[in-house]
């Protein structure tokens, strides 16, 4: 099981990859620029739960899915093969041979979906477009059929007043692409683009709100450096080219959809935690800094400032196959800031010993870990609401407060219904109504955050880990595809219908 996703420097440094390419990373230095400050104090649980908390006439309250760990119909109507379809099929890869195949049965059930978020009073819904429903083999002309099914959806939701928050990624890259050199290829950001217009066509009379990639840092590491995510490859270079063709295929996805749609608002949702550094010396504070860049900011730098992050200097850009002139096509002016957020990072200098034994320091730039003194959910991740309030203030200080969304948050608790069919699920409660908590000061102290979505609307497949880990606001019975709003979607339905979270 993994413990947090962003662990990759550490790993993939220590097991030597590097030493692999001297030629490529010689030259490299290592920036000193301190970062702003941390707020001070270590609680995790410290924000205001005696009293009522009022969120702004509005604010979005969602909750979040994406395509192919709901949808199933993974080969019907005409929809082409993805990583993930390909990846789950092969054995040994997903725990308990688990696949989407079948998933929550979305494609059919969406109606029923839909009821479950009015249920919920939800104005905001969260979901992800499956690339090769519209492309099947990535590029050319549209699946009528794939098409089909998301004007239905769209229009259900907007039936429902419901705003569809619509993600152009997230993970599922159709199988094809991969087969032509997949993301390290410079090719599949000219398909991104393509595709974003494409459906930017289709639906952009009626969407206005998009994200072009989930978590860029997190599908690259675990798909090409790591393996545990498809497409499964362990290639430091992959990935290292992949991390700038993601930023390419991000400037020129959002001309795309802009050319397409002038009016249409466009994001992305970013991967972040709060990186905090292990003690008080300036080797970790420094380690915290450079932690900061590789887990929050990689696919932001280059969007809104035209640059990979000063602190990681010690990138080889050549490696990474960054051309002349490619950082002025990675600019995006994103129209908002997705944040998904769920634990916080505590960053450290590397051993002496390791710096001793391995000579260069650069070799080991920081070593991230996971917190572990607030509670655990099921999935091993640490419960710390100040990391969502210590990432929406330092973005909004970095960036000259723009506007955000928390497009994804949740946690992991496996209860399942009681004798009566009730699903008690208090931890997940708590975890929400601590993590608005935090949300709601860093909205009091001017941070412009106009949404918060629940990760996720129902139980589902989650990656690698199959079924095991549920985080849905709804139990999903996977042999009847039953659903069951449990305690912690009752909650949320009264917070929703009053733009308020109660006392703790
Ligand atoms: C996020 C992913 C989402 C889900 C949650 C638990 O990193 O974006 O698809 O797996 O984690």
């Amino acid at each position: 099981m993994r413990l947090t996703r962003r662990k990759f420097v550490l790993s993939a440094l220590s097991a030597g990859a590097l030493s692999a390419l001297p030629a490529l990373f010689s030259g490299c230095s290592v920036s000193s620029k301190a970062g702003t400050a941390i707020p001070a104090g270590t609680s995790g649980r410290q924000f205001g739960s005696s009293a009522d908390i009022v969120f702004p006439q509005g604010f979005f309250w969602g909750a979040a899915t994406a395509s192919y760990q709901i949808e199933g119909s993974w080969n019907e109507d005409g929809k082409g093969e993805s990583i993930w379809d390909r990846f789950a099929h092969t054995p040994g890869k997903i725990k308990n041979g688990d696949t989407g195949d079948v998933a929550c049965d979305s494609y059919h059930r969406w109606r029923e979906d839909i009821a479950l978020m009015r249920a919920m009073n939800l104005n905001s819904y969260r979901f992800s477009i499956s690339w090769p429903r519209i492309q099947p083999s990535g590029s050319g002309g549209v699946n009528p059929k794939g098409i089909d099914y998301y004007n239905r959806l769209v229009d259900g939701l907007l039936e429902a007043h419901i705003r569809p928050f619509v993600t152009l990624y997230h993970w599922d890259l159709p199988q094809a692409l991969e087969d032509a050199g997949g993301w390290p290829n410079r090719d599949t950001a000219a398909r991104f683009a393509d595709y974003a217009q494409l459906v930017a066509q289709a639906l952009g009379d009626r969407v206005s709100d998009w994200m072009l990639f989930n978590e860029p840092d997190a599908f690259l590491d675990l798909g090409y450096l790591e393996g545990t995510h498809a497409p499964g490859r362990k290639s430091l270079l992959d990935f290292l080219r992949a991390t700038h063709i993601v930023n390419l295929a991000q400037g020129e996805g959002f001309r795309a959809l802009k050319a397409a749609r002038p009016k249409a608002r466009v994001g992305g949702a970013f991967s972040m935690s709060s990186c905090e550094p292990a003690g008080h010396s300036e080797e970790d504070k420094l380690a915290a800094e450079r932690a900061h860049a590789i887990t929050n900011i990689w696919f932001l730098e280059p969007a809104l400032r035209g640059r990979y992050p000063e602190a990681l200097t010690f990138l080889p850009e050549t490696a990474m196959g960054v051309k002349s002139g490619d950082m002025e096509k990675t600019r995006a002016p994103l129209d908002f800031i997705g944040i998904n957020l769920y634990y916080r990072t505590i960053a450290s200098a590397p051993a002496a010993m390791e710096r001793a034994v391995h000579a260069q320091e650069w070799l080991f730039p920081v070593k991230m870990d996971p917190g572990h003194e607030g509670p655990m959910t099921d999935i091993g991740w640490e419960v710390w609401p100040k990391s969502l309030y210590d990432m929406v203030m330092r973005i909004t200080r970095d960036y000259n407060r723009p506007v955000i969304e928390i497009t994804e948050s949740g946690c992991a608790y496996n209860d399942g219904p009681d004798r009566s069919g009730v699903i008690h699920d208090t931890r997940r409660v708590s975890y929400h109504h601590d993590y608005l908590a935090a949300l709601a000061q860093a909205m009091a102290e001017g941070a412009d955050v106009r949404g918060y979505h629940a990760w996720s609307l129902m139980d589902n497949f989650e990656w690698a880990d199959g079924f095991s880990q549920r985080f849905g606001l709804a139990y999903v019975d996977y042999k009847t595809q039953k659903r069951i709003i449990k305690d912690s979607g009752r909650w949320y339905a009264g917070v929703a219908a009053e733009s308020r979270v109660g006392p703790g």
